[in-house]
């Protein structure tokens, strides 16, 4: 087999031939569906030279019949391969029609059309439609859709696509059609197919300009109670949206189905969104808090796409991100407003630090718009979305609010119906603004994390504040050098009498007291004058761009901080600061085989926490919560997994000993009777409260015990039920732990997420026999490597949270995961490349471990590999 060739950016053509219109008829069968074809086909107006063969994309297809214009094509007049039909000669425009059949039931990869459940569905995005008929099968064709589903009436009473039904009938042999129109031109990647037998839940809307919508979740029947709180998200969603951007929706009929098996979170089909029932199911027995949130915030991801992404599209896969990132900022946004904006934030980028800055250092660190790929869907990456959403949240930032909305009406109005790139896109921001964002671009071309080092002095007799920033990028694969980025700093400098933010001026022009200063070159010096007091800089507030921002602060100037920054996300940065900076020594402790001393500047700065009045308890919470092992990882050059694990547990211990008694009245203080509703003012109290208890837990205090059994077996929701029931299994009472994952198991085996989190609570303990028990599920009932969600609640919750466990020293967790890729390399090839990523990071570790690692990368090399494993290996291998 030859090597997979990389596509590259700079090879981009315009389309030969577009398509118009495309009929589509399915006649539904497990292992043999027929997918008959009848696309509209014209010369693209920019392509007229000569004679241009037609070039349509297929993949695992049967071609049956192959005519244009009425007139079967003999054998002589086209050429099929494994990856393509190609017809030499064609008129200038034409209908083609196709009849191919494919095999549903056998496709576990989950592109194109399979079933799960027993249910027909599709997943196009990116290339999944050359999956179901030959097409030209990229962004920039966009065709009006008119899809017939025929299926039994028995089994697939529910048939479903894109746009409204306009048609339906009974047929012979118990067999039954629906006909679909859509009318908005559309890329294949947003054609949507469902057929099964599924329930409904329906209610209306009305837009600002008073269309009518009728909004339905469809589900299997045991599921209908658990679509209310995705139903009101898509509500409150919509709203937002026509509030905030001025986009309303534009179909009468908006669907969401939800499904077992799927590859990612959900998709943005037009008129169709098909979920993973855990991104849309919800029910305060089942599901967390987080869930709830994680609910919320798709449903609106998904929703927001019908504007960005669906109305307006992107040219080629290299501009994912113009959808991707503008799309997640739009959800951050959302969700901010609709619950606490800075816990908002804080989550945000707490895992932004930990999991894309982890990218950004590893062997596939790519640009946010990448400039070659060899399998797009490796490229749905944390990159794309999330460091893509902070790009754009950076130019919303420098345009303010009001300029960048009147970028973002320039940019709907004028590529409405049309594929586009990210120039287009900033071209817009820059029209509006008249900014200067040459430099700014390199974000989008320039992969890696920009490390800002700075500096500060006061001084006294000139009443001056100097801040010196300099700027690097470290290289990554494929970019040695790096140019200087334009870097905006939001920050303030609080006066350490006053404990207040200081009016600041900088070369004579009065800034306020909140203001962003912009790093432009490698080094800038700022200077502050008529500061009357020695200051603490609070910089890089709400972290105002993706950086890691160094600075030699003193425990006590956090401290400082962590009461007194009026921003509540650098408040809670400084408590991290200051944590780290204790679990730095610690960790030099372990190393050294010297004692283990707790910082008592620490306890101090909690006990502060646990005792002062502070209005947002979800804040505190996360103030509470102590940097994670991933995050500590990302801070050093060598990862020490042993000796982060014991530092983060003897901190975590000492505080809890220290502070005992203060954690058990917090605990107390936020029980609540209310019915569960999740608000975010039950859900800061729970989140609170459990932290608290997770402390107490840490140390076996006998009256946590307790509180936790009972917290447990009082069963109030799955948020309380999740927590007591990680803690006892993470404790050493098995004696209390194993009777209850019994009796839930009992209670929960007909619910598969929840024994998704049943998964993730067992192989996510510390001890170290987990991996046996890891094994042990594996041959669970319940478990399947067929369903990505059980795949990443297993093998995924023990490679990426598990870290002490995952790389034990003997490699066995190193195989373990090995095993698997190799197992889904085969049946599911987007989900193999996605879980190996522990893997390829070898190179952050200690000599024996990357030893180990690079062992298993390269057994699985040896295998027979899908593109998409053969390109991450590939990468996490070379030099
Ligand atoms: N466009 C989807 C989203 O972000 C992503 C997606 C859903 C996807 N399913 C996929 C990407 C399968 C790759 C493969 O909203
Ligand atoms: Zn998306």
């Amino acid at each position: 087999m030859s090597a997979p060739q990389p596509i590259h950016l700079h090879d981009y053509q315009p389309p030969a031939y577009r398509v118009t219109h495309t009929e589509l008829k399915f006649d539904l069968a497990p292992s043999a569906t027929r997918v008959t074809a009848r696309l509209h086909i014209e010369r693209h107006p920019d392509r007229a030279e000569g004679s241009l063969p037609l070039v349509l994309n297929g993949e695992q297809l049967t071609l049956l019949r192959v005519a244009i214009d009425g007139q079967e094509l003999g054998d002589g007049e086209y050429v099929v391969d494994e990856a393509t039909l190609t017809v030499p000669e064609v008129p200038e425009r034409f209908l083609l029609d196709t009849e191919v059949e494919i095999d549903p039931a056998s496709n576990t990869a989950l592109e194109g059309l399979y079933l799960s459940n027993g249910m027909y569905c599709t997943q196009c995005e990116p290339e999944g439609f050359r999956r179901i008929t030959y097409y030209p099968d990229r962004p920039d064709v966009m065709a009006t859709f008119s899809t017939t589903v025929i299926g039994e009436a028995g089994t697939s009473p529910v048939l479903l696509s894109n746009g409204n039904p306009v048609e339906r009938g009974e047929l012979p042999n118990g067999k039954h059609f629906v006909t679909w129109e859509d009318p908005h031109p559309k890329p294949s990647y947003l054609f949507a197919l469902v057929a099964g037998d599924l329930q409904k839940v329906e209610e209306r809307y009305t837009t600002q300009s008073g269309r009518d919508v009728t909004l339905q979740i469809w589900v299997e029947e045991e599921n209908l109670d658990k679509t209310e709180h995705a139903m009101a998200s898509l509500k409150r969603a919509m709203a937002w949206d026509e509030q905030t951007y001025g986009r309303e929706y534009d179909l009468d009929l908006f669907m969401i189905v939800a499904v077992n098996d799927f590859n990612m979170g959900a998709m943005e089909n037009k008129g169709l969104n098909i979920f993973n029932s855990a991104a849309v199911l919800t029910h305060p027995q089942t599901a967390t808090d987080a869930a709830f949130q994680r609910v919320e915030g798709i449903v609106a991801h998904e929703y927001f796409h019908n504007w960005s992404g669906n109305r307006v599209t992107c040219r080629d896969w290299f501009q994912l991100s113009l959808k991707e990132g503008f799309t997640v900022l739009r959800d951050q946004t959302f969700s901010a407003d609709t619950n606490s904006a800075p816990v908002k934030r804080i989550e945000d980028v707490s895992f932004f630090r930990t999991a894309q800055f982890a990218e950004d250092a590893g062997p596939t660190a790519h640009p946010v718009r990448p400039d070659h790929y060899i399998e797009i869907s490796n490229f749905y990456t944390l990159t794309i979305y999330e460091k893509g959403a902070e790009v754009v949240r950076m130019l919303r930032n420098l345009l303010g609010w009001e300029t960048f909305r009147k970028g973002s009406d320039l940019y709907f109005e004028r590529f409405d119906g049309q594929a586009v790139t990210i120039e287009d896109f900033v071209d817009c921001m820059r029209e509006v603004s008249g900014l200067d964002l040459d430099q700014f671009m390199r974000w989008y071309s320039q992969a890696g994390t920009p490390e800002i080092d700075a500096y500060g002095e006061y001084d006294y007799a000139k009443a001056e504040y100097h801040l010196t920033l300099r700027q690097r990028t470290p290289a990554t694969p494929g970019q040695p050098e790096k140019q200087p980025l334009h870097i905006p700093v939001r920050m303030g400098l609080v006066g350490t009498k006053s404990g207040t933010d200081l009016a600041m001026t900088l070369d004579g022009e009065p800034l306020g007291s909140d203001a962003v200063i912009h790093l432009r070159e490698e080094e800038q010096h700022f200077v502050f004058t008529d500061i009357a007091e020695a200051p603490v800089p609070s910089l890089l507030r709400g972290f105002s761009a993706p950086v890691k921002l160094r600075f030699p602060y003193s425990r006590e100037d956090l401290a400082y901080l962590l009461q007194h920054d009026s921003d509540g996300f650098n408040r809670w940065d400084a408590g991290q600061r200051l944590a780290m900076l204790a679990l730095d020594d610690l960790i030099a402790a372990h190393r050294n085989g010297v004692e283990k001393v707790m910082d008592v500047r620490v306890t101090e700065a909690f006990r502060t926490l646990l005792t002062s009045e502070i209005a947002d308890k979800a804040v505190l919470a996360e103030m509470l919560t102590l940097p994670s092992e991933a995050y500590i990882a990302e801070q050093q050059p060598t990862v020490d997994v042993d000796a982060i694990h014991a530092a983060r547990t003897f901190v975590k211990q000492s505080l809890a000993l220290a502070l005992r008694d203060e954690f058990l009245a917090t605990y107390r203080a936020n029980q609540t009777d209310a019915p569960y509703a999740p608000e975010p003012e039950q859900i800061a109290q729970r989140s609170l409260k459990n932290v608290a208890l997770s402390y107490l837990m840490s140390i076996e205090d006998e009256e946590a015990v307790t509180l936790a059994q009972e917290q447990y077996e009082a069963g109030h929701n799955m948020t309380d039920v999740r927590a007591a029931l990680t803690l006892l299994t993470h404790s050493s009472r098995d004696d209390l732990a194993n009777p209850a994952l019994r009796t839930f198991a009992e209670k929960w085996a007909h619910d598969p997420l929840v024994m998704d989190q049943w998964f993730t609570i067992q192989v996510t303990r510390p001890q170290e026999d987990v991996l046996d028990r890891l094994k042990f599920l594996m041959d669970h009932p319940a478990f399947s490597l067929k369903n990505p969600n059980k795949v990443r609640a297993l093998i995924g919750a023990f490679a990426g949270q598990n870290r002490a466990n995952f790389h034990r020293p003997d490699g066995e967790g190193y195989r373990l995961l090995a095993d698997v890729v190799i197992e889904l390399n085969r049946l599911n090839p987007e989900i193999a490349a996605r879980i190996i990523t522990p893997l390829t990071r070898w190179k952050r570790f200690d000599e024996s471990r990357q030893t180990l690692m690079k062992a298993e990368l390269e057994r699985i090399r040896a295998e027979a590999l899908s593109p998409n494993v053969y390109e991450v290996v590939e990468k996490a291998l070379a030099e």
